[in-house]
């Protein structure tokens, strides 16, 4: 059969989705000589060898099996224990699971908690992964779009709740939030938890970047739904080893749910991937035990590199932004660019430059561009410079 008669027969959502724009840029300029890619969400260090030595150990003693579903329980202790390091509060292993990294996590909750027809309300802009998943399944996402005024993105609550109606089923709040940096405070969290309770909703929380925090407050991590949240409520937490310890080619996650629903978490894991490998799982427990630093070392140098990115931005024209309280992107818009995505292709081809066009985020996000800036410092040096150059030279449409 010809591929022009194949689609026709695939699903409507498989057919008709598009790709993420973050992945239409990095493959148009993948594998480009010299290129600065800015596009992807990682950081420039591999896994550290602590991480990942206990994997080859692993593997030499045959532990290549299937194993718990829910992930081993050496890892869900280790979790447990992280959690009650950071939290300074007594978490379970019952009400973790590990997954295929944090995408695999959404995936489950969105399965878990949402069908055909219901609607997700999802503050934008938002990180593409949430909707694409949810229309896949034919649930439907709201977008609520978040202001950008006098160099702030704020998140309105009164237009956030009127998203609500009879249809919907959950809120994904994504703090610190990839693309913008944007962390809600201990008081949107609590408005937000006390409206879900009130309509008897789910919150979605993403607080994969919670490390990555730069709050004037100085604490060492972004405030939390776990800082005022039981566990055992309407929750489900999304996680991943990606982030913070350099692990994004491993595809390791996990989710966090009230104990109810670890089972039925459990079930889908099965039904979707039957379980992570024991001898990867046996590097994130290392990364958990001792990885402190390392992630340390990290938001050290995503903080020293946001404030160059900041002092290189600032002064020029046509360039606008909010410094980001937190994660590890910068969200800059160009005056007068009208369509970030032909904008993102045309800076590849003219400077050798790769930033994730704004549109990819939603609409909010049109007119502006993604750079993820924890890199090589002469590499950031470089490429804001090469961007710098195009922007003297060329106009954004
Ligand atoms: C906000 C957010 N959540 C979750 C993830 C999932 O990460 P992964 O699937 O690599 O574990 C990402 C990755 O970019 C992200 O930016």
């Amino acid at each position: 059969m010809r591929e022009t008669d194949l689609i026709p027969k695939l699903t409507k959502p498989a057919q008709i989705e598009p790709d993420s724009g973050i992945v239409n840029v990095a493959m148009y300029g993948f594998g480009r000589p010299g290129i600065i890619a800015f596009w992807a969400g990682e950081g420039n260090l591999p896994t550290p060898g602590a991480f990942y030595r206990p994997v080859g150990e692993s593997l030499a003693k045959g532990e290549t099996f299937y194993t718990w579903q829910r992930g081993i329980p050496e890892l869900r202790e280790a979790l447990a224990a992280y959690h009650t390091r950071h939290f300074g509060r007594n978490f379970s292993s019952e009400n973790f699971c590990v997954t295929g990294g944090g995408m695999q996590a959404i995936q489950i909750a969105i399965q878990m908690l949402a069908a055909d027809g219901d609607e997700v309300i999802i503050p934008t802009p938002a990180w593409p992964n949430y909707a694409g998943p949810l229309r896949m399944q034919g649930t439907v996402p709201v977008e609520v779009p978040m202001l950008f005024r006098d160099h702030r993105w704020s998140l309105d609550l009164d237009r956030l709740f009127a998203a609500a109606g009879p249809k919907t089923k959950a809120i994904v709040i994504n703090s610190p939030s990839n693309p913008i940096g944007w962390c809600g405070t201990r008081e949107d969290l609590i408005a937000i938890r006390d409206f879900a309770r009130a309509k008897g909703i789910w919150i979605i929380g993403d607080e994969v970047y919670s490390r990555f925090y730069f709050g004037k407050d100085g604490a060492k991590r972004a405030p939390s739904f776990l800082d005022i949240c039981d566990t055992e409520e309407q929750l489900v937490l999304c996680n991943t080893f990606s982030k913070n310890w350099a692990m994004t080619g491993w595809r390791q996650g996990w989710i966090q749910v009230p104990k109810a629903l670890a089972p039925v978490a459990e079930r889908l894991i099965q039904y979707n991937t039957s379980g992570s490998p024991v001898f990867l799982q046996r590097g994130c427990a290392a990364a958990l035990e001792h990885g402190d630093a390392f992630v340390d070392q990290q938001v050290a140098t995503a903080r020293k590199n946001r404030d160059i990115v900041a002092e290189t931005l600032r002064p020029l024209n046509r360039i606008h932004f909010q410094m980001p309280d937190g994660a590890f992107y910068f969200f800059f818009a160009i005056e007068g660019m009208k369509d970030s995505l032909t904008t993102a292709r045309r800076i590849v081809d003219e400077a050798n430059v790769g930033f994730a066009p704004g549109a990819a985020f939603g609409a909010a996000g049109e007119g502006f561009l993604r750079m993820c800036y924890l890199k090589d410092e002469d590499k950031l040096l470089e490429g804001l410079e090469r961007f710098k150059n195009w922007l003297a030279n060329h106009d954004p449409n």
